[in-house]
C-alpha cells in the first residue's frame, strides 16, 4: 500500500519500524492455531525454543550491537533473559506505566523524536533487545518444512538464521511466523533476533497498561510435512430449531515442496465418524481449501454455563492413506445474534456478567503461565463471571481454551489503541498510511481464535479512532467470519453493540431506552480502583429489567501492580521504577491483587453475578433464575438458620415449583436475632470447583436484633473538677473533660484510652473520591469536631451531658451513662439548623485510640471481609473473629479501608483486657494500628508509620465506597450522610474483662 503524504524517497530512508507501510517482510500469513494450546507440548511437530537466550540491550538504536547476528559474533560474554518474558521484567531498561499518553515523543511515524529531558524515553530513546540463541536440526528435519514461531513480540522485531535474514515483523500481540527451510543446517543453527522497544505499530498500541518490551510470548519450531494443513476454519452452527448443527470445516493445505502431490486426502474425525475430502493433486507451490461437511443431531449446545464441547481432528492422508498431519481441536454448537435491540445466544436474551482483563503477572509481566491462566478462569468462574473482554489485544491460546472448557464468553479484542490522540479522534482514523496497520490488527485477531467456541464477539479494539480505518476493519471481520459480529466503543457505526461505559446504574437506565436499532452494553464500569465496587446491585436491578442491556464488564480483572525480585514486599505501580511520564496507581484497579488473592469486592461482584436470587414472599422464598441454560434444581439448597449470629438449624430445602417454606425453627422466649441463610450449592465437581461450592446465597433478617442492650446496674456519679467530670467506678474511674470527650477510663489499674474518645466525621479519601474531590468537598469536616465549641457541659448524677455546636451549623449533644462497674453508653444527639449548607459528613460518630496491644476482634456483624454502606450484600451477618491486622485491608495504593457495617456487637481485646461494645442500632466500626493521618500521602503501605496505638471509630455510619468511575462520579446519594438532617446514635462500651 502506499504512504500518501511521504514520497517514495522519504520512506526509503525510515527505518521499517518508522514505516507504517512495512508491517513485516517474509511473514507468512495469520492462521488459526492449529492444535490445541494444551496438547502443543506434546506434539510431534513442535519443538520449544523457549528458555535462557543470550541477550543485550541498548537504550537506543544507534548503540546497538548492528552486526551481532552474524555467524562470527561472539556473544557468549552476553547476559542471559528467558524467553518468553519481557526484558524490563529482568533488569533491562524500565517499565513505564502510563495510560493515555504515549511514552515516547508523539509524531507519527517517528518514534525517536526528542521527549521532554525528564523522560524515560529521552535518554532511553528507542531500546533494543538483542537476542541470540540456538537450535538443533536433526538431519531427517531438513527434509521438512521448518517454521519459526513467535508467539508475541513487543513491539517490532527482526530475525536472522545462521547469519541471513529471515523477516521483520510487527503488530505485537498476535503470532509471526517465517519459513526458515532454506537458512537452516543440520546441527546446531544460530537464532538471532532484534526487538525494538517502539515502532510505528505502537502508534496503535497505546493501551493504559504497563509498557514492556521483548520476545514475552513463546518461540516454537514447527517442523512440518511439505505438504501440510495451513489452516482450517470450523463453525458448527445450529439450525432455526436447534435439532441439528451444520459443521462446516474449510481446511486449507499447501504443498511448499518441489514435487506435486497426488491422492490427498483430508479427514474430519468428529462423533465417531470421518468425513473425508480428497485433492487430486496439489501442484509445487500451490494452496487449495476442502470442505467438509457433517451433520449433529440434537446437538449439545455451547454456553458459558454449559461448555459441551464435540472433539474433533483435522487429518491429512497421503495416497497410502497414511497419515501426514493430524491436529485435534474442539468445537462449540452456538448461535451469536443481534435480533433489533436484543442480543442472543443460543436464542436466549441471555446477561453478560463480564470483566475487561489485562494479561499481568506481578512477576513475569506480560508473560502469564498457565496456572495463573487456570487461576483467573477460576476465580472468575467462581465469581459468577460469565463474560471476559481480553482488553484490549489478544491474550495468549490457551486462556481461550480454558474459557471454552470451562465457560466464558469471550468478547475477543484486537491490539488497536489509539487512545493519545484523543478518544475516537479523527487523526488515526483517518491516516491512510495507518489504514493496512488497522486492519493487520483485525486480520490477526479473528484468523488466530476463529475455532475459538468461547469467542462471541469480535472487538476492533479500544480507544481508538473513528473514520475509514475503523470501517476497513469491521468490513475484514465481517469478511473472515459471519458468525460472531463486530464490537467497537469508539465508533458506533461499526459495532453491532452501543456502547457506552462508566455511566451511573440511572443514566444507564435512560441511556439504554434511547438507543432502540441495537443492544446497549458497558464495556467497561464499576471502576475497581482500590476500596471502590459500591451500588453494583443498583447496576444489575437495571440490565435485569431491560432486555435490550445485554450486560457490563467491570474494569478490571487483576491489579496491574509489578513484584519483580522475591526480595521486594510490595507492588509497584508508576513512577515507582522512576519512568517518566507515569500515572501512578491508576494500574492498580482489580477485583484481585496481583498475586490473584480477591480483594473485598471481588465477593460482592461474586454475589451480585450469582445465577440465582431469592426473594421472599410471605413463608416462603422464591428462586429467580438469571441464568439461561440451566435449571433451578440442577443445584442442591441448603438452608440455616441462626439465633443471634449462632447456628441453630441446618437442613436441606424441599423445592416445589421455584420455591421453598421457610424454616422456622423452635423459637426462644427471649426472641433473639433470628436469621436465614441459604445457599445455592453445586451438585457435582467442575473443573473450577468441586461439589458443595456455593454458587448462589441469601441472607434473610427473619426478625431483626431489638438494638437495646439492658443497661442496668449501679450507677456511678460523676463529680465535676477544674477541667471536668471524674466518676470514680469499683474497678478504676472515668474522666470526661469540659471539652466533652472521654478523655480517661481506668479499668484495674490501666488506661484504656491513648486518645480520647470524642466526636470525628473525617475519612481519608479512597482511590474512587479522589477526583471527585471528595477530600475538597468535605473539608470543613476533618477537623469539624475538634473546633466545636461547648455551649454547656453538666452532669446529672450519673449523667455527663455535653451540649456542643459544630461549625456554627448544627448542635451536638453527647451523652455519658456511667455505671459502677466501668461501662459507659455513648448518646450522640446531631441537629443540623435551619437553612445551612454543609457538604455531606464523610461519616458520623466517635474516635478513640487504644493502647496497641488490643489486636484481637470478635464481633456480630457484617462480615468477614470489608463492607460499606454501597457494598456489604455479599458480606452476611455473622460472627466474625479475626485480628486486628485482618481487621485491616492492605490496599496497594494506601486509602480508606476496613469498615464493618450493622456491627451489633464487637470485642476487641489485649492478652489482659477486653473491650466490648454493643450497639444500641446498627453501627460501623474501623480499626487501624494507625491513623487518619497516616494514610494521607502514603504511596505504599509500608510508608504508613503503624503499630503506635489502635484506631477505632464506632459510627452511625459512613459515607459508601462509590461505584461509577475515578475521574470525578460519586457515591450515589442514598449512600451518603446529608449534613441537613438530624441522627441519633448511641452505643454502651463494656470494658470488663
Ligand atoms: C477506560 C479504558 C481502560 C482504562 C480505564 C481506566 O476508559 O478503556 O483501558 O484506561 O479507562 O482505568
Ligand atoms: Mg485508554
Amino acid at each position: 500500500m502506499l504512504l500518501s503524504s511521504l514520497t517514495p524517497e522519504v520512506q526509503a530512508q525510515m527505518p521499517d519500524w518508522e514505516n507504517p507501510s512495512v508491517l513485516g517482510i517474509n511473514k507468512l500469513p495469520y492462521h488459526a492455531t492449529l492444535q490445541l494450546p494444551s496438547k502443543q507440548k506434546t506434539h510431534k511437530e513442535i519443538v520449544s525454543l523457549d528458555g535462557e537466550w543470550l541477550f543485550h540491550w541498548s537504550r537506543n538504536p544507534e548503540e546497538r550491537p548492528v552486526d551481532f547476528y552474524r555467524d562470527d559474533y561472539d556473544a557468549t560474554g552476553w547476559d542471559k533473559v528467558t524467553v518468553p518474558g519481557n526484558w524490563q521484567t529482568q533488569g533491562h531498561g524500565t517499565p513505564i506505566y502510563i495510560n493515555i499518553n504515549y511514552p515516547f515523543m508523539r509524531n507519527r511515524p517517528s518514534v525517536t523524536t526528542e521527549p521532554p529531558k525528564d523522560w524515560t524515553a529521552y535518554e532511553n530513546r528507542n531500546p533494543v533487545g538483542s537476542y541470540v540463541t540456538q537450535f538443533n536440526v536433526t538431519k531427517e528435519m531438513l527434509s521438512k518444512n521448518l517454521i519459526l514461531h513467535f508467539g508475541g513480540v513487543h513491539s517490532a522485531f527482526y530475525v536472522w538464521v545462521n547469519g541471513q535474514k529471515v523477516g521483520y515483523s510487527q503488530n505485537s500481540m498476535s503470532p509471526a511466523e517465517f519459513d526458515v527451510t532454506k537458512y537452516v543446517d543440520e546441527g546446531n543453527n544460530r537464532l538471532a533476533v532484534e526487538v525494538y522497544r517502539w515502532s510505528d505499530g505502537s502508534y496503535l498500541e497505546d493501551q493504559d497498561m504497563w509498557r514492556l518490551s521483548g520476545i514475552y510470548r513463546p518461540v516454537q519450531l514447527w517442523v512440518r510435512p511439505l505438504t501440510h494443513i495451513s489452516d482450517y476454519n470450523v463453525t458448527a452452527e445450529p439450525n432455526a430449531d436447534y435439532s441439528k448443527a451444520q459443521v462446516k470445516a474449510l481446511v486449507s493445505l499447501c504443498n511448499v515442496g518441489d514435487k506435486a502431490v497426488d491422492g490427498l486426502q483430508v479427514i474430519l474425525k468428529i462423533d465417531n465418524h470421518e468425513i473425508k475430502g480428497t485433492v487430486d493433486k496439489l501442484s509445487v507451490g500451490d494452496t487449495t481449501k476442502v470442505a467438509l461437511n457433517y451433520t449433529i443431531n440434537k446437538p449439545l449446545l455451547w454456553s458459558a454455563e454449559k461448555p459441551n464441547l464435540y472433539p474433533f481432528s483435522v487429518e491429512l492422508r497421503n495416497q497410502k492413506g497414511q497419515v501426514i498431519e493430524h491436529f485435534d481441536y474442539h468445537l462449540g454448537v452456538k448461535k451469536v445474534e443481534v435480533v433489533g435491540e436484543v442480543f442472543k445466544i443460543n436464542g436466549k436474551n441471555v446477561k453478560l456478567r463480564g470483566v475487561n482483563r489485562h494479561d499481568h503477572h506481578p512477576k513475569t509481566g506480560r508473560y502469564v503461565d498457565n496456572a495463573t491462566y487456570e487461576e483467573d478462569i477460576r476465580l472468575m468462574k467462581q465469581g459468577n463471571v460469565n463474560f471476559l473482554r481480553t482488553s484490549h489485544y489478544p491474550d495468549r491460546e490457551y486462556l481461550y481454551e480454558l474459557c471454552d472448557r470451562w465457560g466464558i464468553y469471550v468478547m475477543d479484542e484486537a491490539n488497536h489503541e489509539t487512545h493519545g490522540y484523543g478518544y475516537a479522534n479523527r487523526v488515526m482514523g483517518e491516516d491512510q498510511t495507518f489504514q493496512q496497520a488497522h486492519v493487520d490488527r483485525a486480520e490477526s485477531l479473528v484468523k488466530r481464535d476463529f475455532n475459538h467456541p468461547c469467542v462471541i464477539l469480535w472487538s476492533l479494539g479500544n480507544e481508538g479512532a473513528v473514520g475509514p480505518n475503523i470501517e476497513a476493519m469491521y468490513n475484514k471481520v465481517k469478511e473472515l467470519d459471519t458468525t460472531r459480529p463486530p464490537f467497537y466503543d469508539s465508533d458506533r457505526r461499526y459495532s453491532c453493540i452501543w456502547d457506552d461505559s462508566y455511566l451511573y446504574p440511572d443514566d444507564l437506565r435512560r441511556e439504554a431506552q434511547k438507543v432502540s436499532d441495537k443492544p446497549f452494553m458497558m464495556r467497561e464500569y464499576a471502576h475497581a480502583m482500590g476500596n471502590s465496587c459500591g451500588n453494583l446491585k443498583e447496576y444489575w436491578d437495571v440490565i435485569y429489567a431491560d432486555s435490550s442491556i445485554c450486560g457490563a464488564a467491570i474494569w478490571d480483572w487483576v491489579d496491574q501492580g509489578l513484584k519483580l525480585s522475591p526480595g521486594e514486599t510490595e507492588f509497584k505501580y508508576g513512577g515507582d521504577f522512576g519512568d517518566q511520564p507515569n500515572d501512578g496507581p491508576f494500574c492498580i484497579n482489580g477485583l484481585i491483587a496481583p498475586d490473584r488473592k480477591p480483594h473485598p469486592h471481588y465477593y460482592e461482584v461474586q454475589y451480585v453475578y450469582q445465577p440465582l436470587q431469592f426473594v421472599q414472599e410471605g413463608d416462603s422464598i422464591r428462586i429467580i433464575n438469571r441464568d439461561n441454560f440451566t435449571s433451578i434444581d440442577e443445584y442442591e439448597y441448603y438452608l440455616e438458620t441462626y439465633y443471634n449470629g449462632e447456628l441453630v438449624t441446618g437442613q436441606f430445602a424441599r423445592i416445589k415449583g421455584d420455591k421453598f417454606e421457610i424454616p422456622y425453627p423452635y423459637y426462644p422466649y427471649n426472641e433473639p436475632e433470628l436469621v436465614l441463610n441459604v445457599y445455592a450449592r453445586l451438585r457435582h465437581d467442575t473443573p473450577w470447583a468441586k461439589e458443595g461450592f456455593v454458587v448462589a446465597r441469601e441472607q434473610f433478617i427473619l426478625k431483626t436484633e431489638e438494638f437495646w442492650a439492658a443497661f442496668a446496674g449501679r450507677e456511678a456519679a460523676a463529680e465535676e473538677t477544674a477541667d471536668g467530670f471524674v466518676a470514680p467506678t469499683e474497678n478504676g474511674s472515668i474522666t470526661i473533660s469540659k471539652t466533652g470527650a472521654l478523655t480517661s477510663w481506668i479499668v484495674d489499674g490501666k488506661e484504656m484510652l491513648q486518645a480520647p474518645l470524642e466526636p470525628y466525621f473525617w475519612k481519608p479519601e479512597n482511590d474512587n473520591q479522589h477526583a471527585a474531590h471528595f477530600a475538597e468537598r468535605t473539608a470543613v469536616w476533618k477537623d469539624a469536631a475538634q473546633k466545636r465549641t461547648i455551649k454547656s457541659i453538666r452532669a446529672l448524677s450519673n449523667q455527663v451531658i455535653a451540649e456542643m455546636s459544630l461549625l456554627d451549623a448544627a448542635d451536638l449533644t453527647l451523652t455519658y451513662d456511667l455505671k459502677a462497674d466501668g461501662r459507659i453508653m455513648v448518646t450522640m444527639d446531631y441537629k443540623p439548623r435551619a437553612g445551612v449548607e454543609l457538604p455531606v459528613l464523610p461519616k458520623l460518630g466517635m474516635r478513640m485510640r487504644l493502647p496497641k496491644d488490643f489486636t484481637q476482634i470478635r464481633y456480630y456483624g457484617r462480615g468477614p471481609w470489608e463492607n460499606y454502606p454501597d457494598r456489604k450484600r455479599s458480606a452476611f451477618l455473622g460472627i466474625y473473629e479475626t485480628s486486628l491486622k485482618d481487621y485491616e485491608t492492605e490496599y496497594i495504593h494506601p486509602q480508606d479501608n476496613g469498615n464493618r457495617c450493622d456491627i451489633r456487637w464487637f470485642e476487641i481485646s489485649s492478652t489482659q483486657q477486653k473491650l466490648r461494645i454493643d450497639g444500641n442500632n446498627p453501627l460501623c466500626i474501623r480499626a487501624w494500628d494507625y491513623g487518619e493521618e497516616d494514610l494521607e500521602d502514603v504511596r505504599h503501605p509500608s510508608d504508613i508509620t503503624r503499630g503506635r496505638f489502635v484506631n477505632l471509630n464506632i459510627d452511625f455510619n459512613i459515607h459508601g465506597v462509590g461505584g461509577a468511575d475515578t475521574w470525578g462520579k460519586r457515591t450515589l446519594p442514598q449512600y451518603t450522610l446529608p449534613a441537613d438532617q438530624p441522627y441519633h446514635y448511641s452505643f454502651i462500651m463494656d470494658p470488663s474483662r
